[in-house]
């Protein structure tokens, strides 16, 4: 049986954050930002926007596009790390928007590798024979945790949505080939130290500014560019293809993506970007960028499409598509 996705849908709130904006927050520049990370802009969700609105929106728009009804939902699975609640999840809240009363709902957290992760649970489901309709989200309100007095983190993050069917039937991306990873040993470069049950919100952790995302950069992007080649590898090893047409990379660093691209021999025509205008959206920029790609360009029946991404935790993981 075969996992495909039948439709992919994303959504992006109106504000925009501009590298203008931030040099009037924080002691920046734009030509810094956009020659160290290829950023100009990213949005922000509106003060009574949260994850959850955000992922129904854009679960409401693939479902759609898919012909996909409420009542044939069989699953909602959730990839943020910015949920509305600590409990309830954000996939129950979702799915009482979608009125998917015949679908089990649970969020999952592999920052910014959540997609990838999400497209596996959703492969290994369906191939198991246990579920045929399953909706995809990731969705992130990072503004929510962002602390815009650190130039090293605030000119990164931006919100958004995105969302994908994956069914055992109709046609669309095959779902060929997922490998995942995680190192626990690296948790603390990319945290955010507060709120958990190991320091909850006290006068002492607000202070600290520790309810914020802290992060060493350096190392992060040393690991993220290892991991995501290491896991491209492998991926393309598994599902044996021998050409790559598509890059569509998590979108945290041009330079990072640049580096990628090369090892792989990806002229960067074939690398979809939304980084310039969205920046780093965490677990939704996989999705997004591949809704945006999707939208834009043919993609003819046996190109195949690439999806790395890294994240906190550390995780990691690539995804190949194969278009039907
Ligand atoms: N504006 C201006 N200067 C800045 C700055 C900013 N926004 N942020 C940092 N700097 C300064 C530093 O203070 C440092 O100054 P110093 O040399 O006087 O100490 C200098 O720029 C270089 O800092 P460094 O951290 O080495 O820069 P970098 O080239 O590594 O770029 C990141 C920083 C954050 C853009 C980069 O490390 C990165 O993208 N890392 C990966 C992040 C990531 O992907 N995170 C999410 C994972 S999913």
């Amino acid at each position: 049986m075969k996992a495909k996705i039948v439709s992919t849908a994303s959504y992006l709130p109106e504000k925009v954050l501009s590298n203008a904006d931030l040099e009037k927050l924080v002691d920046t520049t734009d030509e810094w930002i956009t020659s160290r990370t290829g950023m100009k802009e990213r949005r922000l969700a509106a003060d009574d926007e949260f994850t959850s609105n955000m992922g129904t929106k854009a679960a409401k728009l693939a479902m759609e596009r898919a012909g996909l009804e409420s009542k044939d939902v069989d699953l909602i699975l959730v990839a943020t790390l910015t949920p509305d609640y600590m409990f309830p999840s954000t996939a129950c809240l979702i799915q009482r928007e979608l009125k998917a009363e015949n679908a089990a709902a649970m969020d999952f957290q592999a920052a910014c590798s959540g997609y990838i992760y999400g497209l596996s649970i959703a492969k290994g489901y369906i191939q198991a024979g246990m579920y045929k309709n399953i909706i995809l989200i990731a969705a992130e309100k990072l503004s929510a945790i962002v602390d815009y007095e650190d130039r090293g983190t605030s000119i990164l993050f931006g919100d958004g949505a995105s969302a994908c069917v994956i069914s055992s039937e109709g046609s669309g991306l095959e779902i060929d080939a997922v490998t995942l990873g995680a190192d626990g040993n690296l948790a603390e470069i990319l945290i955010m130290p507060a709120g958990g049950v190991r320091n909850p919100a006290s006068k002492e952790t607000v202070e600290n500014r520790d309810h914020y995302i802290k992060m060493e950069g350096r190392e992060v992007f040393k690991h993220a560019v290892r991991r995501m080649e290491a896991a491209s590898q492998k991926c393309v090893e598994i599902s044996g293809v021998d050409e790559i047409h598509w890059l569509v990379p998590h979108q945290a660093n041009i330079r990072i993506i640049e580096v990628l691209a090369k090892r792989f021999k990806i002229p960067m025509e074939k690398v979809f970007l939304t980084i310039h205008k969205y920046g780093n959206t965490s677990a939704s920029s996989v999705g997004i960028a591949l809704d945006e790609l999707l939208n834009e360009k043919k993609i003819e029946k046996g190109e195949n499409i690439l999806l790395p991404a890294f994240g906190a935790g550390l995780t990691w993981g690539a995804a190949l598509l194969t278009k039907e």
